[in-house]
């Protein structure tokens, strides 16, 4: 099952959207693999940011993940990657769309937050870099076949 690296921002904790953004994925029928608070720092971020090492923006944006704990989730469902990218909206939060996670709570292109994987291949490296093996649980599902269509259960 296609899996997804979720992280909930300190300026989402600050403003008390942690319970919101859990429950929008929730509802939506995104199963919840992996939860917990992390305080992030210089190592892990320097990692997860490197593309951006360049960006005038990048000692901002890491100052900004640090200054409270963040929530990492890890959430999987079919095309588990996208469907959570539309979900989050567009990086501007002020071109997010409405209904967006972004649209709907940020005005901003820092502050905007979440943070999700933009592509299978960055999800199977982020979910490893933000959670160890026996942090990610696998389970039934008792609900599936009124989640997902036949078609679609075979691709699971
Ligand atoms: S993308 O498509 O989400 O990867 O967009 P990108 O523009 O590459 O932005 C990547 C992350 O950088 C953050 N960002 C900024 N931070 C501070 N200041 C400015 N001006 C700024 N612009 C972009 C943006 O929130 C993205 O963070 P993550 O955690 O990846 O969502």
């Amino acid at each position: 099952m296609e899996r997804s690296l979720i992280l909930i921002k300190p300026n989402a904790v600050q403003r008390g959207l942690i319970g919101e953004i859990i429950s929008r994925f929730e509802r939506k029928g995104l199963r919840l693999a992996g939860l917990k608070m992390m305080q992030l720092d210089d190592t892990i971020l320097n990692e997860h940011y490197a593309h951006l090492f360049e960006r005038p923006f990048f000692p901002y944006l890491k100052e900004s993940m640090m200054v409270t704990p963040v929530v990492a989730m890890c959430v999987e469902g079919l095309d588990a990657v996208e469907t959570v990218r539309l979900m989050v909206g567009a990086t501007n939060a002020r071109k997010a769309l409405p209904g967006t996670i972004r649209g709907d709570f940020s005005m901003s292109g820092e502050q905007n937050v979440i943070h999700a994987s933009d592509s299978v291949e960055n999800a199977e490296i982020e979910v490893k870099r933000f959670f160890r093996e026996g942090e990610l649980f696998e389970y039934e599902s008792a609900i599936t076949s009124f989640e997902y269509g036949h078609e679609e259960r075979a691709r699971m």
